[in-house]
C-alpha cells in the first residue's frame, strides 16, 4: 500500500457545497469510487482515450504507481463520499523529464459545477514544487471544452496540438496538450 492519508487539507470558503470537503491522500480501498467516476467519465466520451469500462483489478498498478512523495493520488471526499480525485502521474520516464508531471482530474457528474475541479487543480498547482515539480501537462480532448476552460481558468497554455489522432467511436478527435510551469514560489 503506498498512499497513506497524511494531514488531510480541509478547504473552505467556496460556498455552502464544498463545506466539510477534505482533500486527501487516496487509499486502496478507495479505488471502487476512483474507477466509478473513471467509468462515468468514459461513458462520457469527452476525456479518456479508454473506450471500454476499466475494472478494479486492471486499475491496481496504476494505483500502486502513486505515491504521496513524488506522484500523488488525491481524492476529494464530501461527507463520507468520493466526489473526486486527480493523479500525478510521469509524463515521460526518462530522466530529464522528471521535473514534469502530467496529471489528470475527475469530477463526479453528481458534483461538477461546484468548484471541486479548480480547487484539486489549484492544490496541485500549489503542492508540485514540494515535489520538485517545475512544470505540469495535461492531456485533453480538442472536444473537451469543460476541462479545457478550467486549465486555462489555472493559467495553463495549449503547448500542443495533435490533429485527428484518436478515433472514438468512429470520429477522429484532436488532442491538445496544456501546460504550466510551476514558479518556485508557487
Ligand atoms: C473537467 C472537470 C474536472 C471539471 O470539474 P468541475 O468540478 O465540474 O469544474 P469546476 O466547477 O471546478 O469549474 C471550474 C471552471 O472550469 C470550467 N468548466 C467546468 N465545467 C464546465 C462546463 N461544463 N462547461 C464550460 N466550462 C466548464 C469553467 O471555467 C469553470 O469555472 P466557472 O464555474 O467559474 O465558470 C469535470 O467536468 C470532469 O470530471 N470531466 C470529465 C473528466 C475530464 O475531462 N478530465 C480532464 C482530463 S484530465
Amino acid at each position: 500500500m503506498t498512499a497513506v492519508a497524511a494531514n488531510p487539507t480541509k478547504i473552505g470558503g467556496h460556498g455552502p457545497p464544498l463545506q466539510g470537503m477534505i482533500i486527501r491522500d487516496a487509499v486502496e480501498a478507495d479505488l471502487p469510487a476512483i474507477v466509478e467516476i473513471y467509468n462515468a467519465a468514459i461513458r462520457g466520451r469527452i476525456s479518456t482515450a479508454q473506450l471500454d469500462p476499466v475494472s478494479i483489478d486492471e486499475r491496481l498498478p496504476w494505483f500502486r504507481e502513486h505515491s504521496p512523495e513524488s506522484h500523488p493520488l488525491w481524492v476529494d471526499e464530501i461527507d463520507g463520499q468520493i466526489a473526486g480525485w486527480l493523479s500525478f502521474h510521469s509524463f515521460i520516464t526518462r530522466c530529464a523529464y522528471r521535473g514534469t508531471a502530467e496529471i489528470s482530474v475527475y469530477v463526479s457528474e453528481k458534483f461538477r459545477r461546484l468548484g471541486l475541479g479548480r480547487v484539486l487543480l489549484e492544490k496541485a498547482i500549489a503542492h508540485s514544487s514540494h515535489l520538485e515539480i517545475n512544470a505540469l501537462v495535461g492531456r485533453i480532448f480538442g472536444h473537451n471544452e469543460p476541462s479545457l476552460r478550467l486549465f486555462e481558468r489555472l493559467g495553463f497554455e495549449r503547448w500542443g496540438f495533435l490533429p485527428r489522432i484518436a478515433r472514438v467511436d468512429d470520429v477522429e478527435r484532436d488532442l491538445v496538450i496544456v501546460g504550466r510551469h510551476i514558479s518556485a514560489q508557487a
